[in-house]
């Protein structure tokens, strides 16, 4: 398709990679062929008559990886016909996080060059130059391993990375795009403060996370665990500033019986005004996570310095979670965590270990001076 879009999307461009003129052009009708007004052209002279179309394709719509590692975003262009005469192909992949993927205002009608309006440039590349913008600066390169291959390849892939990513090709006559999810692999588990329930606002609810080596849980991220069975009834932040928890087995006083099962959402709530928990979302990590070998129980203190001796930290929530969930971490014995809470982790649920299925038991925050076990982490 000739876009409309074009020049709107041309002068989201970066100069640099402007062709002169390419501002000021509209498609005059579009019957099947494509039209132009010469002066628009590329330089080459080429006549714009013909029936030439750009694709532009991925066989793979939604990809999911793991942290810290690299994953391909597949994404290819060609040409029907082929062109008898090559055109320069700019290509642009954006991102449009998972984190705003749900407005938190009604979206305003669709107008088209708002379509992209909240994405944000990964990368820009035009012959063999190239740039990549933001967190994702020296973190991606195309794969180019055939002609037409726009592939972006994301190195140390992190948490906060999922999202929509649309690959999108110019070559001055047309643009087209495609789009692919990315996801990683990981674990939602609710949080709640040292202080009790509901205490975070939106902004406290980010920072507990990412303390606990996780981001705020999306939206899809909540679905799937609820998929899997979460079940919670305490409404907590996610990512795009909706409140919202998991049920699985309605009940009063979780938005009743007569309710199906579902995601529960207040909706939008006010980012600094209003306060709840936070459901956080982890991958997997580097290391792993262990109970400490210690011939005496600890208090908190004794817990953080016994993980030093050994050479490694205490673990975080983020680390307990994703140990348990995708590794299998298994211990019947109650251990300290960073943030002060005694948690442990069942993945075969059995007698004298907790309720009758896997997760992991949280006793909350005991006071510090209590001698449990610890959880390390290296
Ligand atoms: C994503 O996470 C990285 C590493 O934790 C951090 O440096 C970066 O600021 C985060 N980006 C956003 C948009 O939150
Ligand atoms: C833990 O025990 C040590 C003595 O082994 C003591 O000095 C410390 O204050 C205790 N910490 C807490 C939080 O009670």
């Amino acid at each position: 398709m000739l876009s409309l879009l074009r020049p709107l999307l041309a002068a989201g461009l970066h100069l640099l990679l402007l062709p002169p003129g390419g501002l000021c052009s509209f498609l005059r009708y579009n019957n099947g062929f494509h039209y132009q007004d010469i002066n628009n052209g590329n330089g080459n002279g080429e006549i714009y008559f013909n029936g030439v179309r750009l694709h532009v394709e991925s066989p793979e719509p939604s990809v999911s990886a793991t942290r810290g590692s690299s994953v391909t975003l597949p994404c290819h262009f060609h040409y029907e016909p082929e062109l008898t005469s090559p055109r320069r192909t700019r290509v642009k992949w954006s991102w449009l996080p998972a984190t705003a993927a749900a407005a938190t205002a009604p979206a305003p009608a669709p107008v088209p060059h708002q379509r992209f309006a909240r994405e944000t440039e990964v990368m820009v590349a035009m012959g063999n130059r190239h740039r990549s913008y933001g967190n994702f600066r020296g973190r991606v390169r195309l794969r180019r391993s055939a002609p037409g291959d726009m592939s972006l390849v994301i190195n140390e892939l992190q948490l906060n990375d999922t999202g929509r990513y649309r690959c999108e090709v110019i070559d001055g006559l047309e643009d087209e795009s495609v789009t692919v999810e990315l996801e990683l692999r990981g674990v939602v588990f609710p949080y709640f403060s040292k202080e009790g329930r509901y205490r975070f606002n939106f902004f406290g609810a980010q920072e507990a996370c990412q303390d606990q080596d996780a981001t705020l849980a999306t939206f899809e991220q909540l679905f799937t665990a609820w998929e899997e069975g979460l079940d919670w009834c305490n409404a907590g932040w996610l990512a795009d500033g909706t409140v919202q928890y998991p049920i699985t087995v309605p009940r009063d006083g979780c938005g009743g019986e007569d309710l199906a099962p579902g995601l529960r959402s207040y909706g939008p709530r006010h980012r600094h005004h209003h306060h709840y928990d936070a459901f956080c979302f982890s991958a997997s990590i580097k290391g792993s996570v262990y109970f400490l070998k210690h011939p005496t129980k600890l208090n908190f203190t004794e817990a953080l310095r016994a993980c030093e001796s050994d050479g490694s930290q205490i673990a975080k929530v983020g680390q307990m979670h994703a140990a348990w969930r995708l590794m299998g971490l298994d211990r019947c014995d109650a251990g300290w965590l960073a943030d002060g809470s005694v948690r442990y982790p069942i993945t075969k649920a059995r007698a004298n270990c907790g309720p009758p299925e896997p997760g992991v038991r949280n006793f909350g925050f005991p006071p510090l001076h209590l001698k449990f076990g610890v959880y390390c982490y290296r």
